[in-house]
């Protein structure tokens, strides 16, 4: 096992009507901007709930973050805390709302232009505004976590930053709140969870056995409850498991001590930027794909992973491994979510530009070998088309 630090500072308040304790964690002479997104938090109640929790305090509100959010949206928000002298923000909804208002808080306090902060990966960021969350779709792990990733579309650039001045203060987890989700964003947050443990777990071996088995037990457990939260939407346990293994995914927990892939997120990211899927879809037809041109460095582990979240047992190193990956593709179809290339409307042409774009981010040498080359990267693409 590598040295590592943990320090995770954020308070969860996980459970059932735990948004009446917002309360108790906002400070009472708060002037509070409440960041939401594209109004279904208004919709579906949540609104109205937190609203009544923090009574008596000065709050304005800002709605209108965009799903993967834009930079220019987020300098909106920076003016209306200027304007109104605002002490205390609030993000209400899910990875796009938490990850626009880890940005915002820091850019609000940014001394210089806020673009930096996004081209220096938050290195430079020395302080934010304070921040809650009340997390409305578990899928990202932002709300128990110090990163976030910003979209200017006109750059055709969504670049990740992270610091350890943008955890939140503390999350709400209420599993009840989840039950008005869209079944392709359920489904999205089952495979982004999912592909975040794969991302720490399936490197090389380290002899880090603690993290292994938890990263075993959450993957076996949204292969089992993934498609159940799909049949029976108002499962409160199964919510809640779902819930709290995507927060527990990213939360520095399992990717402590161990080697970290993400070469998926950041080729996924690229997708993203240049057409607007669907930030666990673009993950979806990258990780099978990436698994398989990634065999031999991955070797152990991908045995390691048919056995013990699979139960693939029989069968040569190769026939194991095919079956793993074969498995991997068939759980993100059984949610619904198509894993090829051609099925996002990305053919030759637009793989060159993921490739240049990769290029131009400096994301020449990705995975867990910093290994992984452009070069590299058009045969994964081409071989998912
Ligand atoms: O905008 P509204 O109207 O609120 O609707 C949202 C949005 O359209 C809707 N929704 C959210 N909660 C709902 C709900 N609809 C009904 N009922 C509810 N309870 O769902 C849609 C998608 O929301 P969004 O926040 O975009 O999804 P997600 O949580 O998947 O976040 C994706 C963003 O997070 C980034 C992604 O790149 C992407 O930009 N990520 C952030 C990470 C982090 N901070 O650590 C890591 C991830 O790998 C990821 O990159
Ligand atoms: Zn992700």
């Amino acid at each position: 096992m590598k040295n590592f630090d943990f320090h995770n500072p954020t308070h969860i308040l996980f459970g059932k009507g735990r948004i009446a304790d917002l309360n108790e964690h906002v400070p009472v002479d708060a002037k509070v901007l409440i960041i939401y997104g594209g109004g279904s938090a208004e919709r579906t109640g949540v609104l109205g709930q937190v609203r009544a929790a923090l009574t008596g305090r000065t709050l304005v509100e800002f709605g209108g973050i965009e799903p993967n959010p834009h930079y220019a949206t987020t300098l909106n928000a920076i003016q209306v805390i200027n304007d109104n002298d605002i002490t205390f923000l609030l993000a209400v909804g899910g990875g796009s709302v938490i990850d626009a208002t880890k940005f915002i808080a820091a850019a609000a306090l940014y001394d210089g232009d806020p673009w930096e902060i996004l081209t220096s990966g938050g290195s430079n960021i020395k302080a934010a505004m304070p921040f809650g969350t009340v997390l409305t779709l578990p899928a990202t792990g932002s709300e128990m976590n110090s990163g976030a990733v910003i979209t200017d579309p006109d750059k055709v650039a969504k670049l990740a930053f992270r610091s350890p001045y943008c955890y939140p203060l503390f999350s709400v987890l209420d599993p009840e709140i989840t039950y008005t989700l869209p079944a392709r964003q359920v489904a999205n947050g089952v495979v982004d969870s999912f592909v975040h443990i794969v991302e720490q777990y399936l490197t090389y071996p380290s002899a880090a056995y603690v993290q292994d088995g938890f990263a075993e037990s959450m993957l076996r457990t949204l292969i089992k409850l993934g498609p159940k939260a799909l049949e029976t939407p108002e499962d409160y346990d199964i919510r809640a498991n779902l819930m709290w293994i995507a927060t527990l995914a990213l939360n520095g927990l399992i990717g402590a001590g161990v080697p970290q892939d993400w070469a998926s997120h950041m080729i996924g990211h690229e997708i993203t930027a240049l057409n607007n899927t669907d930030h666990a879809r673009t993950l979806a037809v990258v990780l099978p794909s990436l698994m398989n041109d990634q065999r031999e460095h991955k070797h152990d582990k991908l045995l390691q992973y048919a056995s013990n979240v699979w139960g693939i047992n029989e069968g040569s190193d190769d026939v194991r491994i095919d079956a793993a990956i074969m498995a991997t593709r068939a759980f993100f179809e059984k949610l619904g979510i198509k894993t090829r290339l051609s099925d996002y409307d990305i053919g030759a042409p637009e793989i060159e530009r993921i490739i240049t774009d990769l290029k131009a981010h400096g994301m020449t040498a990705l995975g867990e070998r910093h290994d992984i080359s452009p070069t590299d990267v058009r045969r994964i693409l081409e071989a998912s088309l």
